[in-house]
């Protein structure tokens, strides 16, 4: 186990920029998540903390010690990938036992140590099998055992659940996280799924561009974000956007204005979750162009006086159809303002 630490980290392929100066420190037996839209550099991270790729600027320091220089085999540090490359010509005992192939233990120590990983996620009755013989989720069960079996410092998954199907998914989700805490490994899940990075890691950061936009917990990140980016991102169906000009402490939207608090001047862009409207007496006047029912709630879309707007009402069926009128309300507690040629969020107080 060990504490990681990432500063000003660095990687650039040819004139191209895959990581932007990162920093980020892991406390020993943490799960973090490292959250993301595709390219903006998380697994480029993974692989410079696993020694597989070189850094081109910064230091990873593991237990405060330099690791830049230290070879991969010399970090231990176990990986599993989205796809799970196990060895097809391999008992599932052996494609667990392999990493242990090059390290000074016994054959008896390692088969050992493998059945007993083995048994932590549930493939012991399967030993004898080859990959073939498994299912996804149980060839991800091998891979997360053969990654697990040197007794790792750290744990590092890059989209391990992505190629399973939805109920497995749900299942790995609630093993790994079991698995983790039993061995209490600090580990390092790379994702671009917020729902798998909020429900398995204690802390989530979010990276955009080859940066850390923001870490936090999950209920932070939502309730909380610095910036437009983390606004838009966490949250499904997302927040809702609109764009207005304030003077003198009024913002004025396509149709709509709403007050503040504080005098502020500028372009602001204003968030509202879906979650957080609701059809009222009074309020922002709406008409519905949508009903989408999606289980245990509905998610409307309708032109208002701000824009097109999208709210979600609980219950299975719609109580409202195409072409009818409604008025929208929200606390302005729960409406976030953002500037807009920063991005980051604003602390003014709406006061409508
Ligand atoms: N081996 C490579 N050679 C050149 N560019 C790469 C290489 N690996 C990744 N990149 C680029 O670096 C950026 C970050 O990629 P990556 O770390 O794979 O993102 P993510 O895992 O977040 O989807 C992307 O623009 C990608 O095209
Ligand atoms: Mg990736």
């Amino acid at each position: 186990m060990a504490r990681i630490e990432l500063k000003n980290l660095r990687k650039e392929w040819g004139s191209a920029t895959a990581v932007a100066g990162l920093d980020l420190a892991i406390e020993d037996g943490a799960f973090v998540a490292v959250l993301g839209p595709s390219g903006c550099g998380k697994s480029t991270t993974l692989m410079m903390l696993a020694g597989i790729y070189q850094p081109t600027g910064g230091d990873i320091t593991f237990d405060g010690a330099r690791v830049n220089d230290v070879e991969a085999r010399g970090r231990n540090v176990g990986i599993v990938f989205q796809s799970y490359a196990l060895y097809p010509n391999m008992s599932v005992l052996d494609n667990i036992m392999f990493p242990l192939r090059f390290k000074t233990v016994e054959r008896t120590e390692a088969e050992r140590r493998a059945r007993e990983i083995a048994a932590l996620v549930r493939v012991d009755g399967l030993l004898d099998r080859r990959p073939s013989q498994l299912s996804g989720g149980q060839q991800q069960r091998v891979a997360l055992a053969r990654a697990l079996v040197k007794r790792p410092h750290l744990l590092l998954l890059d989209e391990p659940l992505s190629n399973l199907d939805a109920g497995l998914r749900l299942t790995m989700r609630t093993e790994i996280r079991r698995i983790q805490r039993e061995l209490g490994v600090t580990t390092i899940l790379v994702t671009h799924d917020q729902t798998e990075a909020t429900t398995m890691a204690d802390r989530v950061v979010v990276m955009n561009g080859g940066r850390v936009e923001q870490e936090g917990a999950a209920d932070d990140l939502y309730e909380r974000p610095d910036t437009l980016f983390v606004a838009s991102f966490i949250g499904s169906p997302p927040i809702n956007l609109f764009e207005g000009e304030a003077d003198a402490g009024v913002v004025k939207f396509h149709e709509a204005s709403i007050a503040l608090a504080e005098s502020v001047r500028g372009s602001v862009v204003l968030g509202i979750r879906p979650e957080s409207l609701q059809v009222a007496e009074r309020g922002t006047p709406a008409h519905v162009i949508a009903a989408e029912p999606m289980g245990r709630e509905v998610l409307y879309t309708a032109d208002s006086s701000f824009g097109v707007i999208r709210f979600l009402e609980a219950g299975a069926e719609a109580r409202y159809r195409e072409g009818d009128n409604v008025q929208l309300n929200f606390s302005p507690a729960s409406a976030l303002l953002f500037d807009k040629a920063s991005g980051r969020r604003m602390n003014a107080r709406i006061a409508i």
